[in-house]
């Protein structure tokens, strides 16, 4: 083939015409966007094939997606990976740090940014621009499989502990992708399921994270969800990505979309996307087409082209960053053990805690094979996991070797067929395990041999597949029996039982919480979690974390529990799409998904209606004791100022995390939740007899409640009463307060039912 050579002449000709052209960084975008093509711009608004192109080969496995280069205008391409609890690489390590349900269970929004910040400097390294991350969708269902990498059923928890995990990436000079807005609740049918709910519900619930997140973080990117919402795709929803999102929200940055190419790109564009992820040539050409036939104006991708630069001048490679791809594993672990141990949540202690290094039998499957993290886009490949056995032995304690032997060689014991049975339900990471069933005689002989019992029970999920009722969220019989047969021979020889809990997300508790003498959540702790339990579970870390969700006493307990696909036996391991009425499913729960519980998710709906629970939110046990006093709120201005001091009154020094919940008089509507959190602190370490007063500041607008009617929030007068505690159901001091005069706060038209 004959090659081109070209002459002194061409050469100048090409850096003439290049040198023509706008450059990134030096003119202004508005001249970059005004000189493109319109095919150049629907290059640059969707996402580049990361196989082709210049940047072939350079690009790393597991990366989530990059925008395009176009070099004439010396626009590099950008690259998000993947996920809320460390960067998703197949071919290298990262730390994978405690997952979102942890670190929400921390009340710590200085944990939340420590994550962050870690997260920014192994983006850096790994040359990466955007993580996508937070997942801050509300855990309205204790089933959603991806409930381990969201925070909370509550908005306020959820949204302050994004925001400052966003701060702490957006630190490093690293973006962000608050995901996924919105109302993406269930992962059956993530990707057509039409969660429907009221506008009030979407309002102080669903987007209501979102909108206090964007208060206090600017995150770079917002992802739109997969789901309908009220029979509109999100993606294309001009009243959820422009009225709320952009106009009462005030969002300037990026809407990127969620991974699918399947929507109707000119109404997504019109509607507000921005960026479609992860892109494909035929999305490039239907921009094209649309622009041709009109059903696509030039503004809006004037627009979408506009943040898309807006958002690569930002990134670190545009500034120059190069991957050196070294990680620095050491500052990495530490964060995450440090982390771990502040959001584990002790349930239960009746004396057996803290422990002392003893000889000790290590019960459970998980106990050697700790679950750090779930599956999915939030599946990390870290360098290492320390199961809890190794942390148990790395703080002193001596682990009965047969039993270790058994657990060990677990695979041998469990058939092929309940392998490959399990092995079906993932996505990206690793299948859930069933428990090792142990013979009694061996359990009374462990009893006669070591102090103390020690059993972990597990549960892992993921991304596109949601957990079974009957066989997740409960205890299956042989974990049942295991809890049973050790309790029953250890109490018989004057021993404790201490019971681990490794789980994505709720289980059922009180059918046998009354058997062990100490319970730790621990949830998925990262890949230090061995260590971090060990810490806990001998003092070296006083426990404080606090429940982000309730455990129910049964899963049907929950007001709307029956409107989600709790019994959906999947033969798949990514459920994103199931086309129920091809394959003969219901379409209740499938193809749409009631939201019938409307504001009443969670606490907002046990404590309205006392119905009892196994654990309520923001439960959790210490080593020492606090009390508090000088509770106090005043009106000032537009927001009322609020503070406790509280004292360290136990033997050991601890933290003790801080709600501060509002009850509001009903004014205009007929139904309020008796309570509900509108800020969260948390002590530093507190030495015994120590005190700290926290104060909250709360604008006034925040204890509105939505009019659907009138489109507004309402701030009733009256009397209001303010609680401190994290555990709204025993509070440990409260104050009243007035506010004399109704308020109400005008929104554009919000995001009305689509039917
Ligand atoms: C997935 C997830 C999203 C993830 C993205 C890129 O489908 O829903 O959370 O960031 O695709 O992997």
């Amino acid at each position: 083939m004959k090659r081109f050579f070209p002459t002194l002449a061409g050469i100048c000709l090409l850096c003439a015409a290049a040198a023509a052209q706008p450059q990134l960084g030096k003119d202004s975008i508005q001249q970059i966007v005004k000189a493109m093509t319109a095919e150049e711009k629907a290059l640059l608004v969707v996402g580049a094939n990361m196989d082709e192109g210049p940047w072939k080969g350079q690009i790393l496995s597991g990366t989530g997606g990059i925008t395009c280069a176009l070099d004439k205008y010396g626009i590099p391409y950008t690259v998000m990976m993947d996920g809320p609890v460390g960067i998703r690489l197949y071919d290298y390590n990262t730390t994978c740090f405690p997952t979102g349900l942890l670190t929400a269970a921390s009340w710590d929004k200085e944990a939340a940014y420590r994550i962050g910040e870690a997260i920014g400097e192994e983006s850096i390294a790994m040359g990466n621009d955007v993580i996508l991350a937070p997942g801050m969708n509300i855990l309205r269902n204790p089933l959603n499989g991806r409930n381990f990498e969201y925070f909370a059923e509550d908005p306020v928890l959820t949204g302050l502990i994004a925001a400052a995990y966003i701060n702490g990436v957006q630190s490093k000079g690293v973006g962000t992708s608050a995901k996924h807005f919105a109302a993406n609740s269930q992962e059956t049918n993530r990707l057509d399921g039409d969660s429907r709910l009221d506008t009030r519900t979407l309002r102080e619930i669903y987007t209501k994270a979102f909108e206090l997140c964007l208060r206090d973080s600017d995150p770079w990117t917002v992802m739109a969800s997969y789901n309908y919402l009220n029979g509109e795709y999100t993606q294309e929803s001009y009243d959820l990505l422009t009225k709320i999102l952009r106009n009462d929200f005030g969002y300037k940055g990026l809407v990127v979309t969620d991974w699918t190419g399947k929507r109707n790109t000119p109404k997504q564009l019109h509607a507000g996307s921005d960026l479609f992820m992860g892109g494909s040539p035929k999305q490039t050409a239907h921009i094209l087409e649309s622009l041709e036939n009109g059903s696509l104006k030039m503004e809006d991708l004037d627009r979408a082209a506009t943040k898309v630069l807006e958002l690569i001048v930002k990134t670190p490679s545009f500034k120059g960053n190069r991957p050196s791809l070294k990680i620095d594993m050491e500052a990495g672990a530490k964060t995450a053990r440090e982390v771990a141990g502040d959001g584990m949540v002790l349930l239960k202690n009746d004396g057996a805690l803290p422990a002392s290094p003893a000889k000790t039998a290590l019960f459970g499957v998980y106990s050697y094979d700790l679950i750090q993290g779930g599956n999915g886009a939030a599946w990390v490949n870290s360098p290492h996991v320390v199961s809890l056995a190794e942390g148990l032995q790395n703080a002193g304690f001596t682990l009965d070797g047969d039993l270790a032997e058994l657990y060990k060689g677990y695979d041998a014991f469990i058939t092929q067929d309940v392998k490959n049975n399990h092995k079906i339900n993932v996505h990206v990471g690793v299948a859930q395990k069933p428990e090792l069933e142990i013979t009694r005689p061996l359990i009374e002989r462990s009893a006669k041999d070591n102090d103390l019992a020690v059993i972990t029970i597990g549960r892992i999920s993921g991304e596109g597949r949601d957990r079974i009722m009957d066989r997740e969220f409960l205890l299956q019989k042989n974990e049942l029996a295991l809890i049973e047969d050790v309790c029953k021979a250890y109490h018989a020889a004057g021993k404790k039982v201490v019971l681990v809990l490794n789980i994505c997300s709720p289980v059922e508790t009180a059918s046998w919480k009354e058997k062990p003498d100490a319970i730790l959540c621990a949830w998925l702790p990262g890949q230090e979690g061995g260590d971090a339990i060990a810490d806990v579970l001998t003092g070296k870390v006083n426990p404080s974390g606090r429940l982000p969700m309730t455990f129910p006493n049964d899963y049907f307990d929950a007001e709307g529990a029956e409107n989600f696909p709790y019994n959906f036996i999947s033969d798949r391991a990514n459920e994103s799409v199931v086309h129920p009425e091809r394959r003969g499913l219901p379409l209740k729960n499938i193809a749409y998904t009631d939201y019938s519980e409307g504001i009443y998710v969670g606490y907002r709906y046990f404590n309205t209606n006392n119905k009892a629970v196994s654990y309520p939110f923001g439960y959790g046990l210490s080593y020492t004791s606090f009390e508090y006093s000088s509770p106090s709120v005043k009106l000032r201005g537009n927001d009322i100022v609020a503070s406790v001091t509280v004292t360290n009154t136990g033997s050991v020094a601890g933290r003790e995390a801080v709600g501060l919940y509002i009850s509001a008089p009903l004014g205009s509507f007929s139904d309020k939740p008796s309570v509900e959190l509108k800020e969260f602190g948390k002590t530093r370490l507190l030495q015994p007899g120590e005190s700290e007063t926290l104060s909250f500041t709360v604008p006034v607008r925040q204890l509105a409640s939505f009019n659907s009617a009138a489109s507004r929030w309402e701030t009733a007068k009256g009397g209001y009463r303010a609680y401190f505690g994290a555990n709204a159901l025993e509070p440990a001091a409260e104050a009243a307060f007035r506010i004399g005069s109704a308020k109400t706060y005008k929104v554009s038209r919000a995001c009305e039912p689509a039917n």
